[in-house]
């Protein structure tokens, strides 16, 4: 609200629920900018920001209370419980939205709004905005701009402060814990949902929400395709394992990614894959802090991931010619990094104002995850490394003199994750 100044008004307003099949719906999951603000969960409600309001500066509308339909569908807060628990200076129902906005935003130069997320709304206030115009001498003037809230919330948002990296801390600790489970449950005769149920259940049993992002388990070539969420294949021997599955604690997502030989062994053509990447993902990391960019991170990691290329004849040529003319995208089609937080791919704006990308500064959190997929139908590729698909891929703080690998102890060498498998 400092932020805005006095002349504007903030608008939020929470995802509708989503029907799944029938009268099913998907698991409602709170928008990240009214939990970041508000911590409030629930579904049907707003949340509306007022710095210049004498008295009601932070608002929620909230779902009444209503004893039947909360034995049906759970506890609500209502609007006493949401001003009592969630540090808004008042709250009213629902319903009340449309009727309150005209005087919230009457006179309003700034409407900090995510245009373009939530069609009905969006037609609200557009309709309204035009309402105000006709008759701005009896509902006060329509405000002047409307702003995305990428200006200012989510810049707060990609600065991680102490208490949100102690959530973040929470839930690569729980990661850590499913990401070795499954390394140890990974033998040959098991299937990819039985890791994946053996990975989301141990974020449950320690008190995560579950996973921050589906769970991915793909064995053999199914690891090369990127997100791939089926995980219904069987685990054979000698094929490599890769799942990459983050714990959600208190809305903050880890997202990480390991490879590993199921059987506990790498065979030489694996470890030779998985070291260039390794040699890649370490590099990156140590190169991060404060004023580098990520593009400068992504740019190096495809440095080394292309010499690893030639080196294993995947490749032929010199690293500029094949950077040049981008034929190592085959093997390495995605970014390296993203910033991470609340979502998985969190907000925060990736280019400055003229369109650069940003230097990274103290308290972002960003992931690095270089990856090499091999396609199983790829003829030019020597024979023992087709369907070879590897992502290593761990959550990096920026600090104020480097950085801080969150992810470390996970293990990552080829060594450690032999020893963990076999463990
Ligand atoms: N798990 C999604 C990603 O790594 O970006
Ligand atoms: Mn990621
Ligand atoms: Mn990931």
């Amino acid at each position: 609200m400092d932020g805005m100044g006095p002349r504007s008004v903030a608008l939020f307003r929470a995802p509708s629920e989503k029907t799944r099949n029938g009268d099913v719906t998907f698991p409602f999951r709170q928008s990240s900018d009214i939990l970041y603000l508000t911590g409030f969960a629930e579904p049907e409600s707003a949340l509306v920001l007022c710095p210049g309001a004498a008295k009601e500066r932070a608002i929620l509308f909230v779902r009444p209370r209503d004893p039947e339909r909360e034995t049906w569908e759970g506890r609500r807060a209502g609007p006493d419980g949401a001003c009592r628990d969630f540090g808004v200076d008042a709250a009213y129902p629902i319903q009340e939205l449309s009727t309150r906005l005209p005087t919230l935003l009457a006179g309003v130069d700034d409407l900090h709004y995510s245009l373009g997320l939530d069609a009905e709304l969006d037609a609200q206030v557009a309709s309204l905005i035009a309402r105000m115009r006709l008759a701005e001498r009896r509902m006060g003037s329509p405000p002047k701009r409307v702003v995305d809230p990428r200006c200012i919330l989510h810049e707060l948002r990609l600065r991680k402060s102490p208490e949100e990296l102690e959530h973040l801390a929470r839930a690569v600790a729980i990661t850590h814990e499913a990401h070795v489970a499954a390394m140890r449950a990974a033998k040959p005769g098991a299937w990819e949902y039985e890791l994946e149920a053996l990975v989301n259940y141990t974020f449950r049993r320690h008190g995560a929400s579950g996973p921050g992002y589906d769970t991915i388990v793909g064995s053999g070539d199914n690891a090369t395709i990127l997100h791939y969420t089926e995980n219904d294949a069987l685990l054979a021997a000698g094929t490599l394992v890769l799942i990459d599955a983050g714990a959600e604690f208190q809305s903050y997502t880890a997202d990480v990614t390991r490879t590993f030989p199921c059987g506990g062994r790498f065979t030489p053509p694996q470890r030779r894959c998985y070291e260039i990447v390794l040699r890649a993902q370490e590099e990156a990391i140590r190169m991060t802090r404060p004023g580098v960019t990520i593009d400068d991170i992504h740019e190096r990691t495809i440095e080394i991931l292309v010499e690893g290329m030639l080196e294993l004849g995947l490749l032929q040529g010199t690293v500029k010619e094949r950077i040049a003319d981008g034929s190592y995208r085959k093997y390495y089609m995605h970014r390296t990094s993203h910033w991470l937080g609340m979502d998985v791919h969190d907000a925060g704006a990736y280019l400055t104002d003229v369109g650069r990308a940003r230097p990274l500064e103290e308290g972002m959190v960003i992931t690095i995850e270089p990856g090499l997929y091999i396609p199983r139908d790829d003829s030019a590729a020597p024979d023992d490394m087709r369907g070879i698909g590897i992502r290593i891929e761990d959550d990096v703080l920026v600090t104020d003199d480097g950085h801080r690998n969150l992810t470390a102890s996970i293990p990552k060498k080829p060594d450690d994750i032999e020893a963990t498998c076999r463990g």
